[in-house]
């Protein structure tokens, strides 16, 4: 039984999945190494740095226990039996591959690391998104071993999803374990499968030869997005049409065979993970000659790029071909509610287009105003910052709601008018207000997929 875990990387995903292991294994001393000290001592004190509901409660639970955050990732390497990689993979900026393909120098300096600084047989589990074959990159890496140095190298990809990853983690759909077809491998997967099997049902925990578990994660992801984009493609034709994008999804989500899932319309799909993965995956088709492969998936990333510059026009179009001078309110800058995380998220193309368009925006946002900052600050003084929508949306033209916080379904949108400019437009980018009710009050609304409702 593996009595000692690291997890290189304390982030969104290592972060919460250490926490909740520790939580389930008391017996196990769990410690989360990051070369980010201030982040490391956030986790250390219990308040962790990232934002997600019911995180910092299960952190607390096993600190000082059986969990522990620390800077000193060499030392611990020679301690660990078994090692989950968890550092971040973002997409390339920069030479061959740039824009597609995965950035993975962070990945190989921590598996130079653990080379470098391992006593002891080492299970190394890749949690990471990574391109399909990098274990056994990681595996050649690991070839140029010193004398009594044993690795085993796991795939176990992550499908928590923000905002709910404490519930993911423990309630799982599934966990999924990728080793060699080897004995030692086997015994491998064993040791991990032990671990999940404290509160995880096993017929829950799925079993696969490591490019099948590498492959899955990838292909998981592809999926959702392309469900979005799908649905976010069929809004485009409503809006032309007069069809509602609710009735239709309702109407098509009741097949058991689609399913009602993730059939939100919206300004685009963001965070770290679809993008980058399926521009990886376009990627790997590309390298192994399978262009028309490549063109399909690109499709959703291009699908969601057009949602948002849609979305940006139709604000121009109907708010009488310029939006120079205007002030507008973003009611939310996270990629999704209940997280304060910003990547990818469709709030920065849409700022970026109205900046473009010479508009004065306001973001407002419950937990990711900071990540808002860094993001646009320097960049021109004609961006604001409030905590406050109603501050927010004082003297606006026009309010624009770009995240599904439940916060902002509970406004009160006359006391919202009542301090606008007229006529006030209303953009409902995630469909999260009654078009029919903003109507009444004096708005003019224009929700995702569904018909405008012009007042004045
Ligand atoms: C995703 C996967 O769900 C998770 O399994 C994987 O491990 C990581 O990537 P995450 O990015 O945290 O998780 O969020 P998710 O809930 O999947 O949403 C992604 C984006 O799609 C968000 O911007 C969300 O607003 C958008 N979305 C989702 C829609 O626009 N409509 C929907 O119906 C669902
Ligand atoms: P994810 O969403 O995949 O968890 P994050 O960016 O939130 O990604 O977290 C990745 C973490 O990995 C960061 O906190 C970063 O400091 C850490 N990291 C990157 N490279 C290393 C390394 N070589 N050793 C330890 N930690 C690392």
């Amino acid at each position: 039984m593996i009595k000692r875990l690291l997890c290189i990387g304390a982030g969104y995903v290592g972060g919460p999945t250490m926490a909740v292991i520790a939580q389930h294994c008391p017996d196990v001393e769990v410690v989360v190494a990051d070369i980010n000290h201030d982040r490391v001592a956030a986790w250390q004190s219990g308040r962790p740095p990232i934002f997600e509901p019911g995180l910092e409660e299960v952190v607390r639970r096993s600190l000082g226990r059986n969990l522990r955050f620390t800077g000193d990732v060499e030392h611990e390497i020679g301690e660990a039996e078994m090692i989950f990689v968890s550092v971040n993979t973002p997409t390339k900026t920069f030479g061959q591959g740039a824009g597609r393909a995965a950035d993975l120098q962070y990945w190989e300096k921590t598996a130079r690391s653990i080379l470098h600084h391992a006593r002891r047989p080492v299970i190394v589990v890749e949690k990471s998104t990574l391109p399909v074959r990098t274990a056994e990159a990681m595996e050649r890496i690991f070839k140029n071993r010193r004398q009594g140095q044993r690795f085993e190298v796991l795939s176990n990809p992550e499908f928590l999803a923000e905002g709910t990853a404490i519930t993911d983690l423990e309630s799982p759909d599934r966990v999924l374990i990728g080793g060699a077809e080897t004995p030692a491998g086997q015994a491998a997967i064993d040791e991990l499968v032990d671990i999940y099997a404290r509160w995880v049902p096993r017929e829950r925990i799925l079993t696969a030869n490591v490019w099948s578990a590498e492959l899955s994660k990838l292909a998981a992801n592809a999926f959702l997005a392309q469900r979005v984009s799908s649905i976010n493609a069929i809004s485009a034709i409503c809006e032309q049409t007069g069809a509602d994008i609710l009735s239709v999804a309702t109407a098509i989500g009741t097949d058991r065979r689609i399913g009602s899932q993730f059939l939100r319309a919206g300004v685009g799909f963001g965070g770290s993970c679809f993008q980058k993965d399926i521009l990886n995956l376009v990627y790997l088709c590309e390298q192994h000659g399978l262009p028309e492969v490549a063109r399909y998936w690109e499709a959703v990333v291009t699908l969601n790029q057009h949602q948002k510059e849609r979305f940006v026009r139709r604000m121009i179009r109907v708010m009488f071909n310029t939006l120079a001078g205007k002030r507008i309110a973003l009611f939310g800058f996270a990629f999704k509610a209940n997280t304060g995380d910003t990547r990818e998220s469709p709030a920065i193309q849409i700022c970026q287009e109205l900046l473009a368009e010479q508009a004065h925006v306001c973001i407002t946002d419950p937990q990711a105003l900071e990540g808002a900052r860094q993001v646009f600050s320097a960049s021109t003084d004609r961006v604001a910052f409030e905590s406050d929508p109603y501050k927010a949306a004082d003297g606006a033209h026009a309010v624009a709601l770009l995240t599904d916080w439940a916060e902002y379904r509970a406004l009160d949108y006359r006391r919202i008018y009542a301090a606008m400019e007229r006529p006030a437009f209303l953009f409902d980018g995630r469909n999260q207000l009654d078009p029919e009710e903003l109507y009444q009050i004096g708005f003019n609304v224009y929700a995702i997929g569904r018909p405008d409702r012009t007042s004045l």
